[in-house]
């Protein structure tokens, strides 16, 4: 079996597998494939992959040719499906939501796409869960470049020149990337307080040394698979009324609310901003789906009444060396779990697979989950 590492495509420096995980593979039987200078931007050069028994391969056409998987970070393009033989494998985050027209290319090729964002959030597979292994790096990066925007220090200091008193950190939503932000910065010595929709989280943040918000919303917003629901209109204004004090109240607010397959929740509104003192600093890791905050500009750093907006995209590729060890780890488990007898195979009757696994033998398969998905939208 022939497993193919890609390069990734301009301004990614994450590489899906990593010298140490294709040397497990290649142990287990598998030929590993790497596209030349595909680790370079995590800092492993391909002579690593060399001494790890991978063979180099110059081209894209030599890089897929008969290759049973392929393995990426993105979305594989047009040229690499076109380069892959059917019936092969193709894993990335594929984010398979709202992307009706890239899914019915992928089952056009006729290639199994697995998506590493539609990993089950269960047990069994949380060895597999790149969602969380990327989120908390995300999680720690924003508190670092959080508190290298802020002007004042996170710890309390005594000093001789007087008092210091600790910054005021408030994390909005405590998933798996803002309870990784509620560590970090409790670890620089800040005062933090965090608030969720899922009551669920309460008794997390507390254990962290965190303040836990209440805010009574009328409903439990827990959704299908442990994510939160989108909340209604009201249940948003609310949340918004009561958060304008708190915000204002804060140095620092890192955001990281999300309702899969839906835009991110409007939580800070201008007026929020303002309430801020000059110099606060709001990182947004919803940047991408839209902000949490409705000043945020994603890609970018905006500063609107003294307060820094960092809308930042991506932040775990700009930790790229343990970012891709991380989630080759993640793709290597998932391999493991799907090889048997030295070739993939795909048992839709394992939940894994079933949910993983968006499109094979030129269906779209997934269209179970996106319901399940969408009916937690209420
Ligand atoms: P996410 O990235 O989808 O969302 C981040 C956080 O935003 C969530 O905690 C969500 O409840 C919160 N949120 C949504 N709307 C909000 C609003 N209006 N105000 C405040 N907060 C809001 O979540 P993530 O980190 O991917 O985790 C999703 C779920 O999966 C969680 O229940 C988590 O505990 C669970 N999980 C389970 C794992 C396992 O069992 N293998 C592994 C990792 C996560």
């Amino acid at each position: 079996m022939i497993v193919a590492v890609a390069r990734e495509a301009a301004g990614e420096n994450r590489v899906a597998l990593v010298p140490e995980t294709v040397a497990r593979l290649i142990k287990s039987g598998v030929i590993v494939r790497v596209e030349r200078d595909a680790g370079i931007g995590a800092s492993f050069p391909d002579q690593f992959y060399e001494s790890a028994g991978a063979q180099i391969a110059p081209t894209k056409a030599a890089l897929l040719k008969d290759a049973d998987a392929l393995v990426k970070l993105g979305r594989p393009s047009d040229e690499e499906l076109g380069a892959l033989s059917k019936g092969a494998a193709v894993i990335g985050f594929l984010s398979p939501l709202g992307a009706p027209q890239y899914v019915e290319r992928l089952s056009k090729h006729g290639v199994t796409a697995l998506s590493m964002d539609a990993i089950p959030r269960i047990t069994r597979a949380q060895s597999m869960d790149a969602l969380s292994s990327q989120s908390n790096i995300a999680g720690y990066k924003a508190v670092l470049l959080a508190a290298s925007a802020l002007p004042k220090f996170f710890p309390m200091l005594t000093t001789a020149a007087g008092t210091i008193p600790p910054a005021k950190v408030l994390i909005l939503g405590a998933g798996v990337a803002g309870l990784q932000a509620i560590a970090t910065a409790r670890r620089l010595g800040a005062v933090v307080s965090a608030y969720d929709t899922r009551a669920a989280v309460k008794e997390q943040v507390q254990s962290l040394g965190a303040t836990f918000l209440e805010i009574d919303l009328g409903a439990d917003a827990e959704g299908a698979g442990g994510y939160a629901k989108e909340l209604s209109a009201e249940q948003i204004e609310t949340q918004r009324r009561f958060m304008v004090e708190h915000i204002g109240a804060s140095d620092v607010v890192i955001t990281t609310a999300l309702v899969p397959g839906r835009p991110a929740p409007r939580l800070i509104t201008a007026e929020a901003v303002r309430a801020m003192r000059p110099g606060s600093v709001i990182v947004d890791l919803a940047a991408e789906a839209g902000g949490n905050c409705e000043l945020t500009q994603p890609a970018r750093t905006a500063v609107v009444e003294d307060v820094t907006i960092i809308g930042v995209t991506n932040l775990a590729g700009s930790m790229p060396y343990h970012a891709s060890q991380l989630y080759s780890r993640n793709v290597f488990t998932l391999l493991q779990h799907l090889i048997k007898d030295g070739k993939l195979n795909f048992d839709f009757a394992d939940e894994i697979t079933k949910g993983t696994a968006i499109t094979h033998g030129g269906e779209v398969t997934h269209e179970p989950t996106l319901a399940q998905r969408a009916a937690a939208v209420t």
